[in-house]
């Protein structure tokens, strides 16, 4: 997929040489870093220095919903950059004013208020101290098919194999099982999954408990759409036992569901919400905390004992304001929806062209394939918390093919950016579905 060559600057190889011997990558051993050097980005498509052109099937990380240099974004950032690109959280500005009052106009029921920060785990670790602050209880429930941060606190939240090795970590973080169980297991349907929750509580010492933090349709670790009457029913536990009820929309907000917020699918309104990612579509760094009135209330007469130097900075907040102008202007949230129905489509003919897709979802455009290598077993393809040869064969045949995606465990996520057209969603599955012959070739039964 070369379309262009390069023009100028570094080659990709120096880049990636001097990143790799100057700067450290997260989450790998640096000996297996292997970054794809990028020089500009469009629409869905991003190039290498040399000229290669990748579609981008996974937004980035899941962030980038709007598409990659919106000139519109970019402008309001620079403008913003030559009138005023720093000022101290304790004065504000007209930016602040304007983005505050857009996002109490979009943000689910009644939540009002925000708290800046700079990114998604920086938010769910203020999120967990003001649900502390406000109910005065200390234990937070999480889930463990769960991704919330990698900072101190949010990497404690996290349920999954991340959180290993950062432990011991954040005292007083209890984790529960979500409805859903790999691919050889049916989920729990909600009355199990909440009989479950209850029991925990219950065993936990329901007033000890401050906040159950969940993703209302859970992000790396599956894209696991809540059995219908779960999120419902988690709201009225919290609310009969005065928990608070924390939605982590980091990844699931901003349209990526085929909603504004994924809680809008059911209805469910909670006391606190963390966002990122989709709200300034990753362009520049920034989180928030969102709270309805009687968590704000308490903050009225009580200090918040939590702040941050980048609280409010006016770059990012005029890069969201300018995003969810994005949003409104295009109708992302309904083309989000309305290519969510062609994916299906397309998930449902490699689920019957290929032995070893053994299951697929989505909701919006945040989708996923789950491979499987025995149709008797439903054995994942790769183990939990593992990669298998296969699994990097595909992820492999995909970049060389021009599709970037991410490939994790058994599974292979489908989630562009919510301006992608029908064209451009056949050509990233017609890659997928070659990709796919790769792995049925190890298909039992
Ligand atoms: C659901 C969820 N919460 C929190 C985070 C952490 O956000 P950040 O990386 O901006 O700190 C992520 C990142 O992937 C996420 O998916």
């Amino acid at each position: 997929m070369s379309d262009r060559t390069n023009s100028a600057g570094m080659s990709g190889e120096e880049m990636v040489a001097l990143s790799k011997r100057y700067t450290l990558f997260d989450w790998q051993a640096q000996q297996n870093a292997n970054p794809i050097p990028v020089e500009r980005a469009e629409g869905v498509y991003f190039w290498s220095p040399d000229g290669k052109r990748y579609l981008d099937f996974n937004s980035q990380l899941m962030g980038v919903n709007i598409g990659h240099g919106d000139r519109r974004v970019v402008e309001a950032i620079s403008r913003q950059a030559a009138q005023l690109p720093y000022i101290s959280p304790f004065m504000t500005t007209e930016v602040r004013a304007r983005l505050g009052q857009k996002l109490a106009e979009i943000l689910p029921g009644d939540i009002e208020k925000v708290f800046f920060t700079l990114g998604g785990a920086e938010a769910n670790e203020n999120a967990i101290r003001m649900a502390r602050a406000v109910t005065g209880r200390h234990k937070i429930v999480a889930r463990y098919r769960s991704y919330h941060g990698a900072t101190g606190g949010a990497i404690t939240l996290t349920g999954d194999p991340r959180r290993w090795p950062n432990e011991p970590g954040l005292s007083g973080v209890v984790h529960v099982l979500d409805p859903y169980h790999d691919p050889f297991k049916e989920p729990d349907d909600a009355a199990t999954a909440l009989a479950y929750l209850d029991e925990t509580i219950r065993l936990e010492g329901p007033n000890t408990i401050a906040a159950f933090i969940l993703e209302p349709v859970t992000g790396t670790n599956g894209i696991l759409v809540p059995p219908d009457g779960y999120l419902q029913g988690v709201r009225e536990l919290c609310d009969r036992y005065g928990i608070l009820l924390i939605a982590d929309e980091v990844m699931a907000g901003f349209g990526r569901t085929g909603e504004w917020f994924a809680v809008n699918h059911w209805n469910v309104v909670p006391d606190i919400m963390t966002i990122a990612k989709g709200l300034t579509s990753s362009y520049v760094p920034l989180g928030a905390v969102a709270m309805r009135p009687h968590v704000a209330e308490h903050f009225e007469s009580n200090a918040y004992y939590g702040g941050l130097t980048y609280n409010s900075h006016p770059l990012a907040l005029a890069a969201a304001l300018a995003t969810i102008g994005v949003y409104e202007e295009d109708g992302l949230i309904e083309n989000a929806r309305k290519m969510g129905d062609v994916m299906r489509r397309h998930h449902g003919e490699l689920m019957e062209r290929h032995p070893s897709v053994g299951a697929s979802r989505n909701i919006g455009l945040f989708g996923i394939l789950e491979l499987i290598r025995d149709r008797t077993t439903l054995e994942p393809m790769a183990p939990f918390n593992g990669a298998s040869d296969e699994m990097k064969a595909i992820d492999r045949y995909l970049l060389d093919h021009g599709v970037y995606t991410m490939v994790r465990w058994w599974t292979v996520m489908t989630n562009p950016p919510l301006c992608i057209d029908e064209q451009q969603l056949a050509d990233g599955f017609a890659v997928i579905d070659e990709a796919l012959t790769v792995a049925d070739a190890s298909v039992k039964g």
